[in-house]
């Protein structure tokens, strides 16, 4: 896009008054000469529309085909372990080598047609000069005009041939433009599913109640995930949500921020439906641990303070000490200021957790949300996670998806999803007392 932009545009435009100005001083010399001349121009601009096309499409194509080998290439050397684990070396050298052919194949076919669409050019040129001069030569002879004349009129045509040339060249260029040009707007122009709607109102500090309503969720609108659901958690209560895997835990948490939206059902705060208030507001009171940390390639402080851009160094500290992560942080060396690398490579996972969970704390959101937030840990830095996430939990009120026994029993309440539905309701000693779902599940994990 820019190379059409600036370069190409630039010498289209000289070119294209060069070739207007010159033409009018042909006309202008002999008119009838000239209207024969113009005889070739459509046979002109024939390949250069049919070779636009071409060069457009090849251009897209190359496009894509670029970044289907930067996708490739991101993806083995940041999974390069995985890579070496498996011994597929090989194997991954070959997917490469047959992803680049298909781009070296595309490069080979854009390079043959425009070394076709220079001759042609010149064919066509030649065609027409040895025209004009065949006509302008009999007019001469016979009298009709000058040889002064004729040879004027005949520099001035050549002359117009070099920029109307440079037009055809620069075409490709444009092409190449305007294909980019397309796959740019396409994604600018996305509209994103979830929006704020006309009217949204902030949520104000949340004080008293969650409901959910009849809610009903489908990925595809043909499979059921999430089933009439009711659920009412009010305030500072720490819900524990349990069941087997693939039951809907983690897609019936994505819908409080609105990561996903509800066709059937609402979800209400303080008495204000989600979808009617604006997605900033909610989002700015929920604050999420997930199993999979997400950290980004700067300090631990930057990270830390991901959510909350004006904390002071204090608060930092202060949040890395309840996340029970100030120790390692210290003994770092440079601290708080460590750059910890790709997605938080140089810690380790009980480490990057912590950091996730001072993230969250320091966020101080009323609103918390914990996906199996410890389950990917070792037991001894489970503990300190464990220790972390009780005082992240302290005053707010808690979506827990547990994993641990000792989440669970101190929770207020545990609600147990399975294919979709909440199946049982309770506490611990209630549930267990049910002899249903729960017991099963407790039998099997931590018996
Ligand atoms: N983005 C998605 N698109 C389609 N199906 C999904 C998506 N995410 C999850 N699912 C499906 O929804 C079901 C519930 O998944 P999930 O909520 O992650 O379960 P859990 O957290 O209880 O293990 C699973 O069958 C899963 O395959
Ligand atoms: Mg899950």
């Amino acid at each position: 896009m820019q190379s059409a932009v600036s370069n190409a545009l630039v010498a289209l435009i000289r070119d294209f008054f060069q070739v207007i100005i010159l033409l009018g001083v042909v006309f202008f010399m002999n008119w009838k000469l000239a209207m024969f001349s113009f005889i070739v121009l459509p046979v002109a601009a024939f390949p250069i529309v049919k070779f636009g096309r071409i060069f457009r499409k090849l251009s897209t194509s190359t496009q894509e085909e670029i970044a289907n080998v930067s996708n490739l290439l991101h993806e083995t050397i940041t999974g390069n372990r995985i890579v070496k684990a498996f011994c597929k070396e090989q194997y991954e050298g070959n997917r490469f080598f047959n992803q680049v052919s298909v781009l070296f194949a595309i490069t080979i076919k854009d390079a043959r047609y425009r070394c076709m669409q220079h001759p042609l050019m010149e064919y066509i040129g030649g065609v027409a000069i040895a025209l004009i001069i065949w006509f302008g030569g009999r007019e001469v002879i016979g009298g009709n005009s000058t040889p002064g004349t004729f040879f004027a009129f005949l520099t001035a045509l050549i002359a117009a041939y070099d920029p109307v040339k440079g037009v055809t060249r620069i075409n490709s260029t444009i092409q190449q433009g305007l294909a980019a040009a397309t796959r740019v707007f396409d994604l600018l122009d996305m509209e994103p599913e979830i929006q704020d709607r006309k009217n949204a109102k902030e949520l104000p500090e949340f004080t008293s109640l969650i409901e959910f309503n009849n809610i009903s969720f489908s990925y595809d609108d043909t499979t059921p995930i999430l089933q009439d659901i009711n659920l009412q958690v009010p305030a500072g209560e720490a819900l524990a949500i349990v069941g087997p895997s693939g039951g809907g835990k983690t897609t019936l948490t994505n819908l409080i921020p609105r990561f996903l939206d509800l066709k059937e059902g609402r979800i209400v705060i303080d008495g204000l439906d989600i979808r009617d208030i604006t997605i900033r507001s909610l989002r700015n009171q929920v604050a999420m641990v997930t199993q999979q940390t997400i950290l980004f390639n700067d300090t631990i402080k930057n990270n830390i303070a991901y959510g909350n851009q004006e904390a002071t160094d204090e608060q930092i500290s202060d949040a890395a000490r309840a996340a029970h992560a100030l120790g390692f942080i210290e003994k770092l060396p440079d601290g708080f200021n460590t750059v910890i690398g790709e997605s938080g490579e140089r810690l380790s996972g009980g480490e990057r957790q912590r950091i996730s969970i001072a993230r969250a704390i320091l966020n101080d959101a009323p609103i918390l949300i914990l996906d199996e937030a410890t389950s990917a840990l070792d037991t001894e830095s489970e503990r300190e996670v464990q220790k972390a996430l009780e005082n992240l939990m302290k005053n707010r009120t808690t979506f827990v998806i547990a994993h641990r026994l000792s989440t669970i029993k101190n929770a207020d309440r545990i609600i147990v999803v399975k294919n979709g539905r909440i199946v049982e309701i309770g506490t611990h000693d209630e549930l267990l007392a049910l002899e249903g779902e729960y017991e099963l599940l407790y039998n099997m994990q931590y018996k």
